[in-house]
């Protein structure tokens, strides 16, 4: 799994856990690039951010996306219905870890309202170390949205 860069946005819900992601991200020795937004009192519209991102996260080859609000289900609804995006709502390792590895997600997703630091390094180091497995779950791949 070759990355290239790591883009990451939240809304104002999600903005202390995004700097905490992002300090984790960069010690584990990745690229991160921060789209915003840029403090936690202003609120803003979480489709805003999700667009940004996956605008980037679907035009460059091996970049992928972490995407924070509150719950991260609002900024996952968004992202799935963009394309070229397939979006994981993970709040444990184990689902990060096969997000890679069975659904060959392109943006991690989570909730800064329901996970803490411990979690969001165990989901990060398993997800950005995880490989596509391809084969058969390459054939449902190609069916999702479709059949
Ligand atoms: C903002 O209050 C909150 O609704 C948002 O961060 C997110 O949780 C939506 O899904």
């Amino acid at each position: 799994m070759e990355i290239k860069k790591i883009y990451i946005a939240s809304d104002h819900a999600g903005f202390d856990a995004k700097k905490d992601c992002i300090d984790i991200l960069k010690n584990l020795g990745f690229e991160v690039v921060d789209l915003g937004t840029d403090d936690n009192k202003t609120s803003v519209d979480y489709p805003d951010f999700s667009k940004k991102l996956c605008n980037f996260v679907a035009n460059e080859k091996n970049s992928y996306g972490v995407l924070v609000c509150g719950t991260g289900i609002g900024m996952s609804i968004d992202a799935n219905k963009r394309d070229g995006i397939r979006c994981a709502l993970c709040h444990d390792a184990f689902s990060a870890k096969m997000a890679r590895e069975h659904n060959d997600a392109n943006v991690l997703a989570f909730g800064a309202r329901v996970v803490g630091s411990g979690v969001i390094r165990s989901m990060c180091e398993e997800f950005f170390n995880t490989n596509f497995e391809g084969n058969r779950h390459q054939k449902r791949l190609d069916k999702l949205g479709k059949a």
